[in-house]
């Protein structure tokens, strides 16, 4: 694990981040209409939350879901296993469509999506609830079952969102796979769910390029993932796919006759809603489980008071459904809480770089969700192009997904924010299903920077290795010391490697146990936490979330490479790059195109989000005495920093120099 007090004096260096003196507390005409509407309301409810958790997530759960049955227990705390409204039974589907359906919210936007070249679609509740319904009987008509995964690889149309309430609706787990990756890394998402079906699109848009999807399915059912007995395809882009007779199916067909007609299944609150894959420090990504209660209540509170959400609203998270904070605040969480949704099929792109702000003009989005990366592009790209349009409807401003660096904070606070609107800087994992440290933005005084403070319930700490507490800016992993009820239930088929994962790093604080987030932080004289980042051999990549071993054995599954030894190194874009060092087999020999082509390769493996940006050919790799490659120092030298710390853990410390010299 890195040490976090050396991130801390790495941070010090960086002037900006202590002129935290920069206070915003938010205006008195947003508070006075905001959900929470002070700081003594937020202090109200934590302490509520803290003294009786159990009683605060009752009240909640009462108030805010539908229940076919109420539940018995609030919690069953049996670390590190924790279960929420035992025996209350419920229906997240439902409860994001049907109890909208008895009111007004019948003819409102669910969803308003717009397409990169410009199509665009509203999905009122009504529409969205008959959609969902049919597309849970075709779910059923091809032999899907409650408990059966379903496999979603898919573009940013409502589709996907049809689909994964279509699964939750009948209670087949979904395991959506970001659209990006390639099918290998499909493959082996599908293959360790067991899906039974797979919903994919021919293809969608992305980059003024057509990106194929149903090729690649069929690439990855080709030589492997045999659970799959079904695929359904939407067709958006209208290229030509090659259809396997008696294995799949257009959407449109299989929708055109299905019912409309599907109560929602009861399910226990503890029946899983959901396998996300997502990266770890070892081996193959893990499936991380959600279940249905605590999720539905958790996304649902928190999507209400951090985006502190209007009826009248135009809400937009730029996310990908691939990815949690899509499973989250995209779907579930808007949807739950009766909310527009906004769905954009596009990312900025030459030929449009603007266009973000084109459709926050266009549909008048009120409040604004994305990631510190595409900020720094748009600084980059000046600011004259959000300039260019009107972006006076935004009321409200949120990031997620890596620290964000004060200055791009000040920046989307007055260019995009107009110096009006709060910021919600979000701290969470696809682990924790929803956002844990976060301001509340009628209440909360925010620092640039700083994620602020825990959301009620949630009772975060900065510990050393040990389990102590750290003192006040001293840097130190960041732990949560009591169950919550959004927290992941297991990684599916590995409960080993979940206790293991996140149980076991910090054994215990106060003498109980906690969960380990893998992420360092400090936190100041005020209690506000500043994420420093992971401590753990993950990397994040413009916000995406990449282990350092799964890029590793991508590489040596080429024949030219012997060893690799992958970091992360500082990129003023993507927050870090992927820097790749590799020995070579002996026949082989260093080349820019050899350079190329790995690059390429892991392209193939894992997806275009991971291409390295820099390869770095090595005689041999700095290793222990027992052969463990020490990358601590691999880091040093790929950003270009003196090498510190015992070098003589290093067997031959000179191959160290060497690989200095070559930078
Ligand atoms: C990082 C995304 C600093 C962190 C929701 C975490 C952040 C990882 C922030 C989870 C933030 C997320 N400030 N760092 N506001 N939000 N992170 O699972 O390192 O894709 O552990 O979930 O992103 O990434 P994941």
């Amino acid at each position: 694990m890195v040490n976090p007090s050396e991130q801390v004096n790495k941070e010090k260096n960086i002037e900006s981040v202590l002129q935290e003196a920069r206070l915003f507390p938010p205006s008195p005409e947003f508070s006075a209409d905001a959900h929470i509407k002070s700081l003594q309301d937020y202090e109200q409810l934590y302490a509520k939350a803290k003294t009786d958790p159990q009683a605060f997530w009752a009240e909640l759960a009462e108030q805010e879901l539908h229940w076919f049955q109420k539940w018995d227990q609030v919690l069953n705390w049996q670390p590190p296993t924790a279960q929420w409204f035992i025996n209350g039974k419920l229906n997240i589907s439902y409860n994001c469509l049907d109890r909208h359906l008895t009111t007004w919210r019948r003819n409102k936007a669910a969803i308003i999506w717009e397409g990169e070249p410009g199509d665009s679609r509203t999905i009122t509740y009504g529409e969205l609830h008959r959609e969902v319904c049919q597309f849970a009987n075709v779910l059923k008509d091809m032999g899907v079952k409650k408990g059966d995964r379903v496999g979603i690889y898919m573009p940013m149309i409502p589709e996907a969102a049809i689909a994964m309430l279509a699964c939750a609706r009948i209670g087949a787990p979904h395991s959506v796979v970001f659209g990006g990756f390639s099918a290998e890394a499909l493959r082996d998402r599908l293959e360790d769910a067991q899906a039974k079906v797979v919903v994919t699109a021919d293809g969608g848009f992305r980059k003024d390029k057509v990106v194929p999807l149903k090729s690649e399915v069929d690439k990855a059912l080709e030589h492997g993932a045999s659970s799959v007995e079904k695929v359904i395809v939407v067709e958006r882009t209208k290229e030509p796919v090659t259809m396997k007779e008696g294995r799949d199916y257009w959407w449109h067909d299989l929708q055109k006759t299905a019912s409309a007609d599907c109560p929602a299944e009861i399910m226990d609150s503890e029946d899983t809603l959901f396998i996300l894959y997502t990266s770890g420090s070892t081996g193959k990504p893990k499936g991380v489980v959600h279940t249905t209660g605590g999720y539905n209540l958790y996304t649902h509170m928190t999507t209400k008071w951090i985006f502190d959400l209007k009826d009248t609203d135009v809400y937009w998270c730029t996310a990908d459904v691939g990815w949690i904070t899509g499973h989250s605040y995209i779907v579930y969480g808007p949807l739950s809480n009766g909310a527009t949704s906004l769905m954009y099929e596009g990312v900025p792109r030459p030929s449009n770089p603007g266009c973000f702000w084109d459709v926050v003009e266009k549909y008048g989005v009120n409040v604004f969700y994305t990631a510190p990366t595409a900020i720094r592009s748009f600084i980059q790209q000046g600011e004259h192009i959000p300039n260019a349009r009107n972006l006076s409807s935004l009321r409200l401003l949120g990031t997620v997904g890596e620290p964000i660096n004060p200055e791009a904070w000040m920046w989307y606070h007055r260019v995009i924010g107009g110096g009006k609107c709060p910021i919600v800087d979000t701290w969470w994992q696809t682990e924790t299903g929803g956002v844990m440290i976060t301001p509340l933005p009628g209440a909360t005084t925010t620092k640039p920077g700083s994620a602020t403070r825990p959301f009620p319930g949630i009772i975060a700490d900065v510990v050393d290795k040990d389990g102590n507490a750290v003192p006040d800016n001293a840097g130190g992993y960041l732990v949560i010391k009591h169950p919550w009820p959004s927290m992941l239930r297991t990684v599916y088929n590995n409960p080993e490697r979940f206790q293991k994962t996140y149980w076991e790093p910090i054994t215990s604080v106060e003498g109980k146990p906690v969960y380990f987030a893998g992420d360092s932080a400090r936190r100041d004289k005020d209690g506000y936490f500043w994420i420093m980042g992971r401590v753990d051999d993950v990397m994040n990549i413009s916000g995406h979330r990449l282990g350092s071993m799964e890029l590793e054995s991508a590489l040596v599954s080429h024949p030219a490479v012997a060893e690799a030894s992958v970091v992360g190194v500082p990129h003023e874009i993507k927050g870090e790059d992927i820097y790749a060092f590799v020995t070579l087999e002996n026949n082989y020999s260093a080349s820019d195109e050899l350079a190329k082509e790995l690059k390429q390769h892991v392209v193939t493996e894992i997806g275009a989000i991971a291409r390295p940006g820099t390869i770095q050919f090595a005689e041999a790799l700095p290793k222990t005495r027992s052969g463990k490659i020490v990358r601590r120092f691999l880091r040093q030298i790929a950003a270009g920093e003196d090498i510190v710390g015992d070098k003589s853990t290093v067997v031959d410390p000179s191959v160290l120099d060497k690989l200095r010299e070559k930078v």
